[in-house]
């Protein structure tokens, strides 16, 4: 799945303007500025191809790329940015719950977590909204380059505890960086593995 070249395909702002639902894909979920777009960037090989921003709300549509000509990688737009208006927050949430719940093709979710921070109250509640939506998620702990061991074990420790609450939630941890390279491979192969 990864051999092929990847490609923005469109910006999304309403479910009527998804892309036809004609391969599977993949959704990456999180927090702004937890590192999304960088780890699409990572993962397809392809530097600036997903816009990755220090300005957390950078990404405000659900943003598609192919990555060869069977999946789609699908950039969502960040949560909890503490000074976005609440009618952009609301308009978000109900393009998301649409999303999660009315995409037959969307094989799994990635639900980004900074490996600093671990699972805040907004990341549970995206949880909650998987769970519902019956959408197999899986935690990406992202920016391990910034961590120490120690520091990344009480995180890891937590967003454990987080995710055994939530009937959606794929166990295996992923830790990465998309600054240096850890734990890409294994996600790639992870992805590659979904049917
Ligand atoms: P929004 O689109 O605003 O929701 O943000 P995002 O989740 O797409 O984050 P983005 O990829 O734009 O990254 C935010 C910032 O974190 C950028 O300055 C990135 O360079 C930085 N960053 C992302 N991933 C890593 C990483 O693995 N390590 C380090 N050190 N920095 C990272
Ligand atoms: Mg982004």
């Amino acid at each position: 799945l990864f051999a092929g070249q990847s490609e923005f395909v469109k910006g999304v702002v309403a479910m009527s303007g998804l892309p036809p639902a004609d391969r599977i894909e993949v959704c990456f979920a999180g927090r702004s500025n937890v590192g999304k777009s960088s780890l699409i960037n990572a993962l397809t090989g392809t530097k600036g191809l997903a816009r990755a921003s220090n300005t957390p709300g950078r990404t405000q549509e659900i943003n598609y790329f192919t990555q060869g000509p069977d999946l789609y990688l699908v950039d969502l737009p960040g949560y909890g940015y503490a000074n976005a208006p609440l009618k952009i927050v609301e308009k978000w949430q109900k393009l998301l719950k649409q999303y999660l719940s009315g995409r037959q093709t969307l094989r799994r979710a990635f639900v980004l977590i900074d490996a600093r921070h671990g699972v805040k109250a907004v990341d549970d509640e995206i949880m909650k909204l998987l769970d519902t939506s019956a959408v197999t998620f899986q935690c990406v702990l992202t920016k391990a380059d910034k961590v120490k061991a120690a520091e990344r074990d009480k995180v890891l420790s937590q967003v454990r505890a987080a995710l055994s609450k939530h009937p959606a939630a794929y166990p295996e941890i992923v830790l990465t960086s998309s600054e240096k390279g850890d734990g890409i491979a294994a996600l790639r192969s992870i992805i590659a593995h979904l049917e």
